[in-house]
């Protein structure tokens, strides 16, 4: 049940079980604010209808404590909710003792080192939910345009994005890798269905410390039979422009509770610009950063200082064929480019999307595979795509916990998923 359905109790008497997340009380009148799974509510309890024993109990629980509570649910305009609940009855279930996270302030580590518990207090709670939205609207969206969802393999042989940054395993007696992307399987199941997508996790072994990074992110991923790269960019945007709508209007609370800036995330919709990359480099050097030539990928000051340059999600488009991956195809009107893009967020939230039109050329992918030394024997299944009714087709993967950070607001991807796998962190 969600805050919305305790709205729609309003006038009726509900029992509910929660935990006490924060508390505060006089002689008199206690104000519990109880989470109750998927929302809080401010409870009301008054000496003078509990009598004095019950209330002294319950005044007495301390945080994080757990109970059934009987109540009446009433309109209340100041609470974030709307409403709250006036306390009848209740029952304890677990008195909690020394709950170690209180609403103080708490160091990065120890919140981390307490990230199982830490998913209780009210911004964490509110940053999962609006993950949790942001998912539910992916499947709408999808669903509505016409995809099939497909699942890629996570036990792989192959390694789209580079071999630098695998996780290796053994698989039985075969060296196997955890998946960096499960393009190349949407683009077989492409060839079956049309147009396919895929939600699940994936593994990089970067060595990066940055608030943009994981080891282990989650990522929707998307590929279309039939299409090129402009009109995979124009379903980025609009996948994009609706993620944005749906979570402003089903995560109000959350955002309020996460004081998000409502408006810039609303200037972020409509059309999003498509620059190249040879202009982003220009660009930047004309503002003064000397630190980057042609050729190079951008760092996170140079991705900022572009996306603050038009305040909206900016495309950057045809990169130098040398420092993409070898499935992504040259640009016949632009040579040395390839048709791909990255999608910018603004406000400093970096990449969110990768994508690009892939090579349909049987001849032309060969060369590539054997350019970047990668093993045939695992791509050969690849190559077949290339041998049966080969066709244009493009894709793209967005990384759900940048997105997330940057639609709640949140500086750092650590707090947009449940359970981050960091360079220094495997627990919990
Ligand atoms: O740009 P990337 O590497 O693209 C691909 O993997 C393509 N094969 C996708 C495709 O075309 N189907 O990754 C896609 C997105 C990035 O834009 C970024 O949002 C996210 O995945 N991402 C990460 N997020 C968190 N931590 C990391 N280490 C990430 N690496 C990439
Ligand atoms: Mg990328």
């Amino acid at each position: 049940m969600n805050i919305n359905n305790l709205k729609e109790k309003l006038g009726q008497k509900v029992t509910i079980g929660a935990w006490i997340s924060n508390k505060r009380s006089s002689g008199k009148i206690a104000f519990l604010q109880l989470r109750y799974g998927a929302g809080f509510i401010q409870a009301v309890a008054l000496k003078e209808s509990l009598g004095e024993e019950r209330y002294q109990q319950l005044r007495h629980l301390p945080q994080e404590s757990s109970l059934k509570v009987t109540g009446l649910i009433k309109e209340n305009n100041r609470e974030l909710s709307g409403i709250e609940l006036e306390i009848e009855d209740f029952t304890i279930i677990s008195e909690a003792i020394d709950y170690p996270i209180t609403p103080k302030e708490h160091g990065v580590e120890f919140l981390a080192d307490n990230r199982h518990i830490w998913i209780r207090s009210k911004k964490q709670h509110a940053i999962l939910t609006v993950r949790n939205q942001i998912i539910k609207s992916t499947y709408d969206f999808f669903e509505k345009e016409g995809f099939l969802k497909t699942d890629p393999p996570i036990l792989t042989s192959s390694a789209p994005e580079g071999t630098t940054e695998l996780f290796n395993t053994k698989y039985f007696d075969e060296e196997a890798y955890l998946s960096q992307s499960g393009q190349l399987y949407l683009e077989a199941t492409a060839m079956a269905f049309g147009k396919v997508f895929s939600f699940g996790p994936t593994f990089r072994a970067e060595k990066s410390k940055t608030r943009r990074h994981l080891i282990e992110f989650w990522m929707i991923e998307a590929e279309m039979a039939f299409c090129n790269h402009n009109e995979s960019l124009t379903l980025q945007e609009a996948y994009v422009n609706h993620l944005i709508t749906d979570v402003i209007e089903k995560c109000p609370e959350q955002l309020k509770i996460l004081g998000r800036d409502l408006e810039s995330l609303k200037n972020a919709c409509g059309e999003f610009p498509r620059i190249k990359y040879k202009d982003a480099i220009k660009l930047l050097k004309d503002n003064g950063f000397d630190d980057i030539e042609y050729g190079d990928d951008f760092g996170s000051p140079h991705e900022t200082f572009i996306a603050n340059s038009y305040n909206k999600p900016v495309f950057i488009t045809n990169w130098p064929i040398d420092i993409k991956p070898f499935y992504m195809i040259e640009d016949p009107t632009d040579p040395g480019t390839v048709l791909c893009a990255d999608l910018i967020a603004p406000e400093g939230y970096g990449e969110i999307i990768g994508g690009s039109q892939r090579i349909d050329d049987y001849d032309k992918l060969l060369e590539n595979i054997k350019k970047h030394d990668l093993n045939l024997d695992a791509y050969g299944w690849y190559l077949d795509l290339r041998k049966y009714g080969s066709v244009e087709h493009s894709g793209f993967g967005l990384g759900l916990e940048r997105t997330v950070a940057w639609i709640t607001g949140n500086g750092h991807v650590r707090e947009t998923i449940p359970f981050p796998r960091l360079l220094n962190r495997l627990t919990p």
